[in-house]
């Protein structure tokens, strides 16, 4: 349950609040003012707070500036009416979450609301690393009892302990930001905000400003001045994940924060500082992209001082037995209903696997044998095909085919996608999308056609058009 205070002091806006709310997943309380409003807060507890900016009494912006000396880490959403962006500013470079234009649109409401729940949850639930064994509290935490699990577990402490930037690797499902949350929840920082930003789910140009803001006017579609995440973050640490797939310009403004703590807004020339503890992830082999200069090399080191490899599922079969019964009790904890038993012929059928989704892998198969099995007992014949190697064919996996991994990465960046879009109006998402598609497929192959349209499922020709349509000018390695 989530709990939510709305603090607004005209009753209409109140009760149609409430009504939009009315769910069991969601406790709200309300405040007529700001001042009842901080009264409020020690007692209920809220997750995240729904203020109007303009309200009798004490400001909007007064409360903010009071709850956030007293509970920096607690979230809060600000709503302001139209032709007011200013006080919206404002409300960001005090460390608001995001806002709101009155009058809303539900739907946009309730996906902010529901973002920023997700990011109180990341900040509140603490990510326990201590090898996990026979603990009551099996909700949270990273499970594992393998020997390259327990040297992962000792660098988080490790680096928990200092301000350094630590580099979380290993391939897609492995839990790194699981491992960075940890990190987060065990450093001294634990107080100040976390913020997480996927790099590769924000479109290559509007990365810079999501990151360091921007002025007014500074690109076309750049309405109105922006503050981006490492300002709003400020004393707390920032959480860039998929770093690997982050343009040089990015790389190396993100450097010179790491360098200096100094940095400038897309389109400003006014430095500004901060401090600002980065944790950064990805599953791409950096060394590699830095021997093919996609990836500057000085970042690279910069961000390799602390480096958390975390071994693939297929590399510690032995926390296989671990995992199966931890997700299986965490399914009857969601359920409120008592475990499953899984047959032992079905948990060495999972060891003997070779899990290319690794633990999110696991955990997706899993709930899906859950699902399926008829007792309370869970048999081979409930786990998927590609395990048990029922479909007949030798197994190939495809990539991006690993358990439901796939679709389910690009529902969840095709949603990233769209929140992108609604705040960005001028931004075509697809044609935004499909040039940079072409650009990667171009990279990756290093300007050869014939395999960049294979590699997009397309044809030649059409690939050819789409360079000409996006004025795509590389140096086109025909072959
Ligand atoms: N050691 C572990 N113990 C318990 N749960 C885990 C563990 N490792 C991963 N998970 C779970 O597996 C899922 C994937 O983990 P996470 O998102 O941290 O992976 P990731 O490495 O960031 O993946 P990607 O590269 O695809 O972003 C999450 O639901 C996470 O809670
Ligand atoms: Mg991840």
């Amino acid at each position: 349950m989530s709990k939510l205070l709305l603090i607004d002091d005209e009753e209409d806006i109140r009760y149609s609040i409430q009504r939009i709310f009315d769910s069991p997943d969601i406790e709200l309380a309300t405040a007529a003012s700001g001042e009842e409003g901080l009264k409020a807060i020690p007692k209920f507890k809220p997750d995240l707070v729904l203020m109007d900016v303009r309200m009798t009494g004490m400001t909007g912006l007064e409360t903010l500036r009071r709850i956030r000396q007293s509970d920096p880490k607690l979230l809060v959403i600000l709503m302001t009416a139209y032709g007011t962006t200013q006080t919206a500013i404002e409300a960001m470079k005090l460390g608001a979450y995001d806002y709101l234009l009155k009058p809303f649109d539900i739907p946009k409401l309730k996906e902010i609301i529901a973002n920023a729940f997700k990011a109180a949850r990341d900040m509140k639930q603490v990510v326990s690393y201590e090898p996990l064994l026979e603990s009551e509290d099996y909700d949270l935490g990273i499970v594992g009892r393998s020997e390259p699990m327990q040297r992962v577990f000792k660098l988080i402490g490790q680096v928990a302990a200092s301000d350094a930037t630590a580099l979380v690797t290993g391939e897609s499902g492995t839990g790194k930001e699981l491992v960075a949350r940890a990190i987060y929840h065990h450093s001294d920082r634990v107080a100040q905000p976390f913020l997480a930003v996927n790099c590769a789910a924000i479109p290559e140009q509007l990365l810079e400003s999501e990151l360091f803001g921007h002025e007014r006017g500074s690109f076309t579609g750049a309405t109105a001045q922006r503050i981006g995440k490492f300002e709003q973050c400020n004393h707390g640490t920032i959480f860039l994940d998929e770093i690997g797939d982050m343009t040089p310009p990015t790389q190396t403004k993100i450097l010179r924060v790491l360098q200096s703590g100094t940095f400038e807004r897309v389109g400003g020339n006014e430095p500004l500082h901060v401090d600002v503890r980065v944790i950064a992830a990805t599953n791409k082999p950096l060394e590699a992209a830095v021997a093919a200069r996609q990836f500057r090399e000085d970042l690279f080191y910069r961000l390799n001082v602390v480096r958390i490899q975390i071994p693939p599922l297929r590399d510690r079969r032995d926390d296989i037995p671990l995992l199966v019964n931890y997700f299986l009790k965490k399914l009857a904890h969601e359920q409120q209903r008592p475990p499953k038993s899984v047959a032992a012929s079905v948990v060495k059928m999972l060891e003997k696997y070779h899990w290319p989704g690794n633990v999110r892998e696991l955990e997706n198969a899993i709930r899906r044998a859950h699902v399926m099995a008829k007792s309370d007992a869970i048999l081979l014949a409930d786990l998927p095909p590609e395990i048990t190697g029922a479909s007949g064919s030798t197994f190939v996996p495809a990539p991006g085919s690993a358990g439901d991994g796939g679709t389910q990465d690009i529902t969840a960046l095709a949603r990233q996608l769209f929140q992108w879009a609604k705040r960005d109006p001028k931004l075509k998402i697809i044609p935004a999308v499909e040039r940079e598609l072409v650009i990667q497929a171009l990279k990756e192959t290093n300007d050869n056609q014939v395999h960049a349209a294979k590699l997009l499922g397309i044809t030649r020709a059409t690939l050819r058009k789409r360079i000409e349509k996006f004025g795509i000018q590389r140096e086109l390695n025909v072959k």
